[in-house]
């Protein structure tokens, strides 16, 4: 979402990640952005502009020779339109003429001029002894110093069989870190502390067995992803579940519901403040008073075993009324099978929330949509379609900045 319309420059030089490099333009272009490309002409050994002029439907460019007439001076003042200019891959030639104020072929003047204002983001590729030498290590720190901003290559396997580090981190990450970096500056959560609880906890019963659910995470990863992206800071606590955690944010896992409440209570003592707090969870609200230390076996002339259960902390609850949170906006979950609205405006009030999102658990935990409602302290309700747990999460981030808004106007009346 953050990317539609977004104007960006993706500079190309000449190492062989550069075919990676072409799903990073598709994805750029693919989720709305205008995406023009400016290769050395080493890269152009590697991959066609063809293939970059076909996928984003803009005319590529290689030299600084050309495009000297008035209707084509347009790629000389690219820089200076960009919301964001990416280099990927970033040779450790390229990288050593830009930390030199060299400008002798397209990317190394474009670099220069780049204003101030506009973030410049980096990808080096290289084979791991061209990563680690002492020059390329010192052209990064210059780089940064200025203020650009450098992806940390992987460590892994090279395009010619050997394994270090240098690698390229993937498409999917660039496009992440890019979504960060425009979100940051220009997202509408920008500045805000964002904290969000996802996935289901687990209790044990003994050392291989556990309580659960089958909560997937999907609306937790979904709402710090976009929050993410509209430019919070996020710390996700999770717990266990098959998702990758969204680039760029503190990621906290846990596996109890006690684990999950002290990450919630050190997330919140951290300084700055949090602004925001999600418990999209779906927690455990029992766990095994005694928890077997070895595997229960099953034994033919025993007696089954009773698990017996004693109660989980409720972490909602336990932050209500606490010093120093007065301006925390906390939003709760209810996932039920019956009396849907009427638990879930309970829960509002008995926890003290400044939003609940009432969904039927039976229909929405594992799920890859949800049919929520949204009641507000007050008891406001906004109802909404089945949809994606992308979109719940967008409409939920919405309401969250106008309650957010609202506070600030009240807390400055
Ligand atoms: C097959 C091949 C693969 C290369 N891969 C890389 C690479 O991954 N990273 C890198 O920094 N240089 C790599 N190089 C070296 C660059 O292509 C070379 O330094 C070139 O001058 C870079 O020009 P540019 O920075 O203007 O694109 C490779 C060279 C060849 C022949």
């Amino acid at each position: 979402m953050v990317l539609k319309g977004k104007n960006i420059v993706l500079a190309v030089s000449g190492g062989i990640a550069a075919y990676k490099v072409v799903q990073v333009a598709r994805d750029l272009t693919k989720e709305g952005a205008e995406v023009h490309v400016l290769m050395s002409e080493a890269a152009t050994r590697f991959v066609t502009p063809l293939t970059f002029q076909t996928l984003t439907q803009q005319k590529v460019h290689t030299q600084i020779w050309e495009g000297w007439t008035k209707e084509e001076q347009g790629h000389i003042s690219l820089p200076g339109h960009a919301d964001l200019i990416l280099l990927a891959p970033a040779t450790a030639n390229t990288m050593a003429k830009l930390a030199h104020g060299l400008a002798d072929d397209l990317i190394s003047t474009a670099y220069l001029a780049t204003p101030a204002t506009t973030p410049f983001m980096v990808v080096p590729a290289m084979e791991h002894l061209m990563f680690v030498h002492p020059a390329t290590q010192q052209n990064i720190q210059t780089l940064r110093d200025r203020g650009v901003i450098v992806l940390d290559p992987k460590y892994g396997e090279h395009a010619t069989g050997a394994t270090g580090l240098g690698r390229m981190p993937e498409p999917t990450e660039i496009v992440a870190a890019v979504r960060l970096v425009l979100g940051q500056r220009q997202g509408d959560l920008r500045g805000k502390r964002v904290v969000v609880t996802a996935g289901g906890t687990q209790e044990p019963i003994d050392p291989v067995r556990f309580i659960g659910n089958g909560s997937s995470g999907q609306m937790g990863y979904a709402l710090a992803q976009q929050a993410l992206e509209r430019g919070a800071k996020v710390t996700l606590i999770s717990g266990p579940v098959k998702l990758e955690p969204p680039y760029g944010c503190e990621f906290v896992s846990v596996r109890t519901t006690r684990e999950m409440e002290a990450a919630v209570n050190l997330a919140l003592e951290a300084n700055p403040p949090t602004d925001v707090l999600i418990m999209a969870a779906a927690v455990a609200d029992f766990r095994p008073l005694r928890p077997s230390e070895q595997k229960i076996k099953k034994e033919k002339d025993k007696p089954t075993p009773v698990i017996e259960l004693e109660l989980n902390p409720d972490i909602l609850l336990g932050l209500k009324g606490r010093p120093g949170l007065e301006n925390l906006l906390r939003v709760g979950f209810a996932a039920e099978t019956n009396d849907l609205a009427l638990n879930a405006e309970k829960k509002l009030k008995d926890k003290d929330l400044d939003l609940i999102v009432a969904n039927e658990a039976i229909s929405s935990i594992g799920q890859p949509d949800n049919e929520v409602t949204l009641i507000e302290r007050g008891g406001l309700t906004q109802q909404l379609a089945r949809k994606p747990k992308r979109a719940v999460a967008t409409a939920i981030l919405d309401k969250v900045l106008e309650l957010l808004e609202k506070k600030h106007v009240m807390n400055n009346a």
